[in-house]
């Protein structure tokens, strides 16, 4: 397994719109391996193949209190099919280090994917799993929490970490 690096904000590629997989073959699976390895070690709950630059629709996670157990959900071309109730958390995402902003959510949701064995699953999450499944999903689409904020706190927010990329850039 290999460790991949993770894009940052505002990095073009995190902003596209990854494709289907077509075939669960031993690329994929390795790929699946790394983007494990990766969460685990960043450390995060969750990791979007856009984030580590793969315009792929494969996530993975761990809602897991004791992450220690490693028992991470590997997702290939997952679709929310159904989503009930509100609610607000904080979220925030690898590729924007540093930021937690409440975010409002689904609930419940109902997420059809396959799994890396080629079946065909229905997972049912609530809560923090929900938020998770919905935040990874919204990755596939090239979409980021930040845009899921009150229009205000967006655009002041997109100055802000404007203004942080621009310091942060080699000179
Ligand atoms: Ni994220």
């Amino acid at each position: 397994m290999a460790k991949l690096s993770i894009l940052l904000y505002p990095s073009p590629i995190i902003r596209k719109k990854s494709a289907p997989v077509t075939a669960i073959d031993g690329e994929l699976q390795r790929f699946i391996d790394d983007m494990v390895e990766t969460m685990y070690a960043a450390p995060g709950m969750g990791l979007a193949a856009p984030q580590v630059g793969a315009l792929r629709r494969v996530i993975v996670l761990d809602p897991s209190d004791d992450r220690t157990a490693h028992v991470p959900i590997a997702l290939i071309n997952p679709v929310l099919v159904a989503g009930e109730g509100q609610i607000v958390d904080e979220e925030g995402c690898l590729c924007i280090p540093d930021l937690n902003e409440p975010v409002s959510r689904f609930k419940h949701v109902t997420v059809k994917a396959y799994d890396r064995n080629e079946k065909e699953i229905v997972l049912e999450g609530a809560d923090l799993l929900a938020r998770i499944l919905q935040h990874e999903i919204d990755h596939l689409d090239g979409v980021l929490f930040i845009d899921r904020l009150s229009t205000a706190k967006r655009l002041l927010l997109k100055r802000r970490l404007r203004k942080g990329a621009q310091r942060s850039s080699p000179s």
